[in-house]
């Protein structure tokens, strides 16, 4: 085969390559800081330049990118990186993530990539099966939110059925009214999924929760009877396994139980805490899960792997098929699975590659090992909050999120508050964000990574207690 001329693609491949594999291996080290120091307008222009002009060689390239993002990286791949929900990478994640690129696969269509279809098809099993979730089908997406919204669709189809109607192609305007139901502290993605779905976050019934931030099923059931009585129809409820604020759930098993007694959909936000099933602690709190008739779960928070990874896993294949299921004339197929009827995308790259790796990497035994160490780390920091007179709990902390406040007489604790965190996100030894709960402002630590260990939340501990008596 001749070579291709074409400037873009020449250059010394093998000098790219070694680059690429010294630059790779110190990115695997634990990064220097937790968070970034340089700002935003920093940062910009370091980057600013017009659109080059002519090409340069491909191994001068990955050394630009790495010299100029220097100082401006989260450390969300060490272990002392607490905030949002956020997993660092496995090493042998990140590394067939790195791989898929250069194979450069399109899962949407089985010809356009054969094995990695039936890949991420076994990959999506071997959840299910670690989740203990009975599903006939699922879906990897970019994340939870995708999970969430691929789930809530099937939900509409299924509701759209039992009412005579196509939604796929009469739309939501020839449904009757609607509610749905979710917590309080329901995550906003659900809410954007239903606001993106054209039901509107204006359906969402808001029930109560209770001390431990959990779903109230009473007044749950009192607003699936406030709609019947007002002629609108109850359709879906939407219950959190690991709420994002606190890390409580809603009590499934409870919950599952009304949705039989209404008929209902059951979806579960599982962005993270499906994974509390795998520690013998905290699976009671999800118990009912697999009752669920959808769930979401993210790739990217407790199983480590980069970002843009989660899934949707679907208890009847058969909806899930005919909610996006189509074809096209070009569309020429396989012997195998077309995914781009299973979701919004057509082509999407190799994402259950890197969750085949952490699977393959970890096991069984070893993801069990990863969330119960969490959950034990959590607890430790929660003692320790518990025993400083100058800390105290915002919230119940059972699972992997600790809640919780700086205390000291004589000072406006919510600003106090507020600038610890500014304060220690600053200066950069650890990284951890902020949540408010019932109006007041906390400190807020989720800890997913398989890199944390205890001298890590000990360290935040100590900086949020550092700060908070320098003030
Ligand atoms: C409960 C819950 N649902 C959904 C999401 C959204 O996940 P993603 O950012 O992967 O879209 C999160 C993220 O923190 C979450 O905690």
């Amino acid at each position: 085969m001749a070579e291709v001329e074409l400037t873009g693609v020449g250059g010394d491949l093998d000098a790219a390559v070694a680059d690429l594999a010294e630059r790779f291996r110190a990115a695997l080290e634990p990064p220097v800081r937790a968070g970034a120091e340089l700002d935003s307008a920093t940062l910009r222009a370091r980057f600013d330049e017009p659109l080059p002009e002519d090409g340069m060689p491909v191994e001068a390239i990955l050394g630009q990118l790495d010299e100029r993002s220097a100082g401006g990286l989260a450390g969300s791949t060490g272990g002392r990186y607490f905030g949002y929900v956020t997993g660092a990478s496995l090493p042998a994640a990140a590394i067939v993530e790195a791989w898929t690129a250069a194979v450069d696969q399109n899962v949407g269509m089985w010809p356009l990539g054969p094995a990695a279809v039936e890949l991420e098809q076994v990959t999506l099993g071997w959840l299910a099966d670690l989740l203990d979730f009975p599903s006939a089908s699922g879906y990897f997406g970019s994340g939870a939110t995708m999970a969430n919204t691929a789930s809530l669709a099937v939900a509409r189809h299924w509701f759209g059925r039992k009412h005579g109607v196509d939604v796929g192609v009469d739309g939501v305007r020839a449904l009757p009214p609607l509610a749905v139901y979710g917590s309080v502290e329901l995550h906003l993605s659900d809410h954007k999924a239903l606001r993106t779905l054209g039901l509107g976050s204006g359906c969402v019934r808001a029930i109560p929760i209770d001390a431990a931030y959990a779903m109230e099923v009473e007044p749950l059931v009192a607003a699936i009877e406030r709609d019947l009585a007002a002629g609108v129809e109850p359709a879906i409820v939407i219950a959190q396994a690991g709420s994002v604020n606190t890390g409580a759930s809603d009590p499934l098993d409870a919950i599952a139980d009304v949705c039989d007694r209404y008929g209902l959909w059951l979806h579960v936000d599982g962005a993270f805490g499906a994974f509390f099933r795998l520690c013998e602690r905290t699976a009671p709190l999800v118990r009912g899960l697999e009752r669920a008739d959808s769930l979401a779960v993210d790739g990217h928070k407790w199983l480590n792997v980069p970002n843009g990874v989660g899934f949707a896993l679907l208890r009847d294949g058969d909806l899930h098929h005919e909610t996006f299921g189509g074809s096209a004339g070009y569309l020429t197929p396989g012997s195998g699975a077309n995914l781009h009827e299973l979701a919004f995308e057509a082509s999407r790259s190799w994402r259950g590659a890197c969750v085949w790796a952490a699977l393959k990497a970890l096991g069984r035994s070893g993801v069990e090992d990863l969330v119960t160490r969490c959950c034990d780390l959590a607890a430790e920091l929660a003692a320790i909050v518990e025993e400083h007179p100058r800390l105290e709990l915002a919230a119940p902390a059972p699972t992997n999120i600790v809640c919780f406040r700086y205390v000291r007489d004589g000072i406006d604790l919510e600003e106090a508050n507020r600038r610890i965190q500014d304060e220690v996100a600053a200066a950069g030894t650890v990284f951890h964000t902020g949540a408010t709960l019932e109006g007041r402002f906390c400190q807020r630590a989720a800890i997913c990574s398989w890199r944390t260990a205890a001298d890590d939340v000990r360290a935040l501990a100590e900086e949020v207690l550092r700060v908070g008596d320098e003030l």
